[in-house]
């Protein structure tokens, strides 16, 4: 799925609220040319029930993102907190009641030749209608990609480093073109590290596996999540450790995990089943109680999501309650 944005959207640059189409940067900037930036990528998912827009852990994704945008000495000069205030703004100003995508932006800003960095950072935030990135009801074909995944010593993996995705590009372009609908990546070390946008997990003799987050893989946040859920909501074991390709061959059940894609099943990894070929009931299991948490209908994880309109309401009630009141 490609977001098209409305030039008319209001979008977060220059430490003001303008039209997307007066957003601009110059053909110098810095970041344009030596991919010197850090983004971010967060989910709301809207509960047609509750009429509430639910913003998925959004502070833990402004932490990473402050984290990470200091890996190249970028500065973020606002909090987490307030990062998530401008989010809110933000999808409240587009009047936003469907599901959406918070897209941080923060980057080297200097219009000048020559890679070395200086102080000129500037950061973007953009919020914008966003349907399913990957269609994967049915479960997908995946494979794995002849590029490897960039080494930590190279460009850090868990940075989401703007320059890096072209690792990902490379490989889901390949992916797709050979007919795939996502791509596996290897490390250097030749174990499995991750999807192009997303992270991976097996499942093997009932436990749940995945790539430690010292195998070059993004840190992810769903990751995170789902080794939540496994743990206290279906008491499985869940392992980190090194994947070698084969047993992704031989696995009962395989899946990738990202802010943007979900939970996607894999059924048919290089061309072989996985299991028998359908979703597996651990798989399904997991992707109920994700889409449950996320949507606002699992009241133990109401703690992973920020409403977008309570406090409005709240103070509709207020002013309402005032009225009868005088
Ligand atoms: C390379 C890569 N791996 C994994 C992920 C998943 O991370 P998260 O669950 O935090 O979105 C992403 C997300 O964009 C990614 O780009």
């Amino acid at each position: 799925m490609r977001a098209e944005a409305d030039p008319n959207l209001i979008v977060y640059f220059g430490g003001e609220y303008v039209p997307l189409r007066e957003a601009r940067v110059g053909i110098l900037t810095h970041a344009l040319h030596y991919g010197t930036g850090v983004f971010e990528g967060i989910r709301a998912y809207w509960n047609d029930a509750q009429e509430e827009l639910f913003v998925v852990r959004p502070l833990e994704h402004y932490k990473r993102w402050k984290r990470n945008a200091g890996i190249l000495r970028i500065d973020v000069p606002l909090s987490p907190e307030e990062l998530c205030e401008i989010t809110l703004e933000l999808m409240r100003r587009n009047g936003l009641r469907t599901n959406a995508y918070v897209r941080p932006l923060a980057y080297k800003s200097a219009e000048r030749i020559g890679v070395s960095t200086d102080d000129e950072d500037a950061f973007a935030l953009i919020a914008l209608p966003f349907g399913d990135y990957l269609h994967s009801d049915k479960g997908i074909h995946a494979g794995v990609s002849p590029w490897r995944r960039i080494e930590d010593n190279a460009i850090p993996a868990r940075g989401k480093i703007c320059g890096a995705y072209v690792n990902s590009a490379l490989a889901s372009d390949e992916a797709r073109l050979s007919g795939f609908d996502e791509a596996i990546l290897l490390n250097e070390s030749g174990h499995v590290a991750e999807g192009s946008t997303c992270n991976i997990f097996m499942v093997r003799n009932g436990k749940l596996i995945t790539p430690a987050s010292t195998e070059n893989v993004l840190e992810g946040i769903t990751r995170d999540s789902i080794m939540e859920l496994a743990r206290r909501e279906m008491d499985l074991q869940v392992v980190e450790r090194p994947i070698d390709r084969s047993e992704l061959y031989v696995c009962d059940e395989l899946f990738l995990t990202g802010t943007a894609v979900g939970i996607a099943p894999v059924v048919r990894v290089d061309h072989r089943p996985v299991g028998n070929a359908a979703i597996g009931s651990i798989t399904r299991d997991l992707l109920e109680l994700y889409v449950a948490a996320t949507r606002g209908n699992l009241e133990n994880y109401k703690k992973w999501l920020v409403p977008v309109y309570q406090s409005l309401k709240t103070q509709d009630q207020d002013s309402t309650l005032l009225v009868h009141a005088s």
